[in-house]
């Protein structure tokens, strides 16, 4: 296996609105992110992935863009973006961009441009169809609810948006468009940006036609990925933006790929004919998700985890190579979902975060998992700004009649304003994240969860993360090591090995608030530890232990 910077590297996520706000107007920003670098280097992490900072009228804050090469207000200016990759770099950390092409905002100059005539030379580089007899053009629903097609009263034709209205789908079948995008492309990497995090970068093929989607529910709209995931062109698109732009920068890429199998897996990461470095999948964020979808969260099993993780880690071993998280931006906080946000917030969010980093791949941290950060639970939709999740709202409450208090309790689960919350940065008030108002509310738990809390404790969760980060730097075994799961049948504890070069690695984490035995096998005995989260862990591994609640022991061999 090649060596890469990228595999050795541990990934921070930065959600900007949400992370440090410098002049007070109660939005994070740039110059706020520079302020926090002497705290990333302290952390230890190699790569910051940004989520998009470029101007946007913000519908979907942010991934809605309508100027790819210039700074959004509230977040600064492109010399405020310099300075701070100038810091970055200066410490060692690398900068992914957010790379958001599926779509664009309606408010960019190509779109109004479009939408001017049917003959506007921009017309093409978006997706219009005639409706069917005074309905869209397929059945298709989009993402955040409703027809994927918006009605244009002045042509007098549809536009495809898979995610809002006010973010229309390019369209990549043209080829001036592709171009306009490897630009784009060439423009962040010229000015010193080290990658990409591609959004939904797996949608941009559509089937030609764009044929209606099977009925699988009495809804008006039906889910139409069969004709948009991983559509006919979608290789030879990305193909293309390799030869033209990629391979030209030693450029860290990382696919998001809704509905990625394994073997969508190995196609799009393997050495040889891969098109992106990694990729973010989601089946293991969907092991909570009922028949029902992301909005029925059902109980979870620990052994639909563990296929799921194991499938990936085997699949991609030595072919191809993984991302992994259990958090970011639209996905609620790991610790309120997979561990304990009460008694055992510091003990659970330790596990995940041994448990994790442990595992083959690139580990991503998402800004306050670091501080074992929870999920919020607002008791009025007023208190919350996302659109998918305001959309949902409107939907089940205004029009179907469901009770509110049960979507608040979807909402409490899966929401996600439960990762955009400001990051906690202190005691003081809004928890030292703007000295204005804050455009989302602070969970209120900041006095007890907090950074400069976290920095003065040397037990913390933040200095146990960067534990993980330095042993990384220093075992080969995490990087190259192949995985081994034992104990598959156990629903509460997950235990495997990773072995590379006569070193094994024995991993133990119990996702339970019981006290469990461990039965390992006699072979596997002695050794060191090496990473533990409750005092009292014997030295050596003996076969037979217990494990507290929550408890991760991790021994070398
Ligand atoms: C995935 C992004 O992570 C999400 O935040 C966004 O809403 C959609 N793609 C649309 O860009």
């Amino acid at each position: 296996m090649a060596q890469q910077w990228w595999k050795e590297s541990v990934v921070y996520q930065i959600y900007p609105r949400s992370f440090n706000d410098s002049n007070g107007d109660g939005i994070g920003d740039i110059k706020g992110i520079t302020e926090k670098l002497d705290y990333l280097n302290e952390l230890g992490i190699d790569v910051v992935w940004l989520s998009p900072v470029y101007k946007s009228p913000n519908d979907d804050n942010g991934y809605d863009i309508s100027d790819y090469r210039n700074i959004m207000d509230e977040f600064g200016t492109m010399e405020d973006w310099e300075e701070m990759l100038k810091g970055m770099h200066q410490r060692g950390i690398r900068l992914v961009m957010d790379l958001v092409v599926n779509h664009s905002s309606d408010e960019h100059a190509w779109f109004t441009e479009a939408r001017k005539s049917k003959d506007n030379p921009y017309r093409d580089y978006y997706i219009w169809r005639d409706g069917k007899e005074g309905l869209p053009p397929n059945n298709w629903g989009s993402f955040f609810g409703g027809s994927a097609w918006e009605y244009d009263e002045e042509s007098e034709e549809y536009f495809l948006h898979l995610f809002s209205k006010k973010q229309p789908d390019l369209n990549w079948e043209n080829e001036k468009l592709r171009e306009e995008v490897y630009d784009l492309m060439k423009f962040w990497l010229d000015k010193g940006a080290d990658g990409f995090r591609m959004d939904v970068i797996n949608l941009i093929s559509k089937t030609p036609g764009l044929p209606d989607a099977e009925v699988t529910s009495d809804s008006a709209f039906q889910w139409g990925g069969d004709y948009f995931v991983n559509g006919p062109k979608f290789m030879d698109y990305m193909i293309e933006m390799n030869e033209e732009v990629l391979s030209k920068y030693d450029a860290m890429t990382v696919g998001e790929m809704p509905m990625a199998t394994p073997e969508d897996g190995k196609r799009y990461t393997n050495e040889e004919s891969g098109i992106v470095n990694m990729l973010f999948q989601f089946e293991h964020m969907d092991v909570t998700s009922g028949p029902g979808g992301k909005w029925d969260q059902q109980p979870w099993k620990l052994t639909d985890l563990k296929k799921i993780i194991s499938k990936w880690q085997n699949e991609l071993h030595g072919t191809g190579w993984n991302s992994l998280y259990m958090e970011n931006h639209d996905q609620p906080r790991s610790v309120s979902v997979f561990g304990d946000d009460q008694q055992y917030r510091v003990e659970s969010a330790k596990m995940l975060a041994a448990w994790l980093h442990f595992l083959q791949g690139t580990p991503y941290i998402y800004q306050g998992q670091e501080l074992g950060m929870t999920n919020v639970y607002f008791d009025s939709i007023e208190d919350y700004e996302d659109i998918e999740t305001l959309n949902m709202y409107q939907e089940e409450v205004m029009e179907k009649g469901t009770k509110t208090e049960d979507v608040l309790k979807a909402i409490h689960k899966k929401g996600r304003d439960n990762a955009r919350t400001p990051m906690q940065w202190n005691d003081q008030e809004h928890a030292g994240f703007t000295t204005g108002t804050p455009w989302l509310k602070v969970n209120e738990n900041y006095p007890e969860v907090n950074a400069q809390k976290a920095l003065s404790d040397e037990n913390s969760i933040f200095y146990f993360y960067k534990n993980l980060i330095r042993l990384r730097k220093e075992l080969p075994v995490m990087i190259h090591g192949d995985y081994q799961l034992l104990l598959e049948e156990n629903e509460n504890l997950y235990v495997y090995t990773r072995s590379y070069d006569g070193t094994t690695l024995l991993v133990a984490a119990n996702f339970s608030k019981e006290t469990c035995e461990l039965k390992l096998p006699e072979i596997l005995n002695g050794g060191k530890l090496l990473v533990h989260n409750y005092s009292g862990v014997a030295n050596q591994l003996h076969n037979e232990s217990n494990m507290r609640p929550y408890e991760v022991k991790v021994y070398l061999l």
